[in-house]
């Protein structure tokens, strides 16, 4: 069943410039080649989003594109650490009270980007006397490399690892980690019946004709969304979190939610904090949701095209927190908090950090409260974006959910 195909940009996006359309090319090619090779010649979405954002040298993270900064021409799109270091220093709070409670001075940070989450709040850290064995997993080697040559310069004890550690005691932070992870898409047919979607190539002759051709003349790859019936895994999934709608779509974060039960393998004692956009099960599904959360970022600008520009945009959904609870629950851990990202930031200690700044610098302070101010605004990233803290061995309860814990609506 066809149900998308990807003919032209939304209006307002920039256009690419030579070096872009050509790593576009690139990507398209690669894409067509593993689609031509899968089975049926349909590559489910998780896949295609897997190859979009992390294939080696291609990938929109593995590749050299800008991606973060906080406002256009500069990167895609910003996150609360790049936003400003207050988020980190905020975070050093909390960060603090799991080290004391789990004994250990250990931070283990998963997708760190450029490193802003950490230049801020190592320094941080060691006003509060803790100097962290900060650790780093990053994914992707040309953000690794931007992050080595950022923290280099703090002369801070900093280790990256290559995988996941099989016992860890401390504390781990993931901000818009799980919103990366590529997620599966369906759809119920008008019929009821549960599909999965993929990427198929709608020019799958012309390009098996065009093999030995050069790229630049020959026709490029045309990829069309497709749907084919879900297999038993997925309708068993399904049918417990919400009843068929027919037309309805919407996303299932299968990865994310087996790296939230592995959590419970690794982490030993302490706590992780997961900071992403998203909401309960219940609202993620809600009937008026109906095209799901997928979202792309192209150059400060959003639209919801997952075919379009592989490679060169970020393709991100948002978060089932009561499906991460759930997850990590199997694993093992405990749920020690969930609030908003405004809620947290504050019983952390954001406000007190702004009043600690010089009353008599209108001019610095201003520069520092606008930042603020979207990371807490209802109608910015205060509401929409989460934390959720999971883990095991802990006798105190969490500073950052001290009020307005909702725990309950999970
Ligand atoms: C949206 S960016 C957020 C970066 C950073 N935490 C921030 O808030 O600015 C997602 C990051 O997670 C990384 N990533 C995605 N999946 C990962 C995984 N399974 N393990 C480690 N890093 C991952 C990406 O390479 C990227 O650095």
């Amino acid at each position: 069943m066809n149900m998308a195909r990807n003919t032209s940009a939304p209006a307002g996006l920039p256009s690419l410039d030579i070096d872009s359309a050509s790593h576009l090319r690139a990507m398209q090619d690669y894409l067509a080649y593993r689609i031509q090779g899968s089975e049926g010649g349909f590559m489910p979405f998780e896949e295609w989003m897997h190859h979009a954002l992390y294939a080696p040298g291609l990938g929109y993270y593995a590749a050299g594109s800008t991606k973060f900064g906080s406002e256009a021409p500069e990167g895609d799109f910003t996150t609360g650490p790049e936003l400003t270091p207050l988020f980190g220093q905020a975070l050093a709070g909390q960060v603090a009270q799991i080290l004391a409670a789990s004994g250990t001075k250990n931070v283990l940070e998963v997708g760190a980007g450029t490193g802003a989450l950490a230049a801020a709040l190592i320094p941080a850290l060691n006003l509060l006397d803790i100097r962290p064995q900060y650790q780093i997993l990053e994914v992707s080697p040309e953000l690794r490399e931007r992050q080595q040559q950022r923290l280099g310069s703090l002369h801070a004890n900093v280790q990256w690892l290559k995988a996941l550690p099989s016992d860890f005691k401390g504390c781990v932070i993931a901000n818009e980690v799980l919103d990366a992870m590529p997620a599966a898409l369906f759809s119920w047919d008008d019929a009821g019946n549960l599909l999965e979607l993929g990427v198929g190539l709608e020019n799958a002759a012309a390009q098996q004709a065009g093999a030995d051709a050069p790229a630049e003349s020959s026709e490029p790859p045309r990829f069309n969304l497709v749907g084919r019936p879900a297999d038993e895994h997925l309708q068993a999934l399904m049918s417990r979190r919400m009843p068929p709608l027919p037309g309805y779509r919407s996303e299932v974060n299968v990865q994310a939610e087996a790296w939230m039960r592995q959590l419970g393998t690794w982490l030993k004692k302490g706590a992780a904090l997961l900071i992403d956009y998203g909401f309960p099960q219940r609202e993620f599904y809600h009937p008026q949701r109906a095209e799901g959360t997928l979202m792309c970022h192209f150059r400060h600008h959003a639209h919801a095209d997952p075919l379009l520009y592989p490679g060169l945009q970020d393709i991100t959904t948002h978060v089932d927190f009561t499906a991460m609870a759930d997850a990590a629950l199997e694993g093992g851990l405990e749920i020690l908090g969930y609030t908003s990202q405004a809620r947290f930031l504050m019983n952390a200690g954001l406000i007190e950090i702004l009043t600690g700044l010089d009353p008599h610098d209108a001019a610095g302070y201003a520069k520092v409260v606008g930042p603020v101010q979207k990371l807490l605004s209802e109608a910015e990233m205060g509401e929409l974006f989460k934390v959720m803290a999971v883990g095991r061995g802990l006798d105190v309860p969490l500073m950052g959910f001290t009020s307005g814990d909702r725990r309950d609506r999970l």
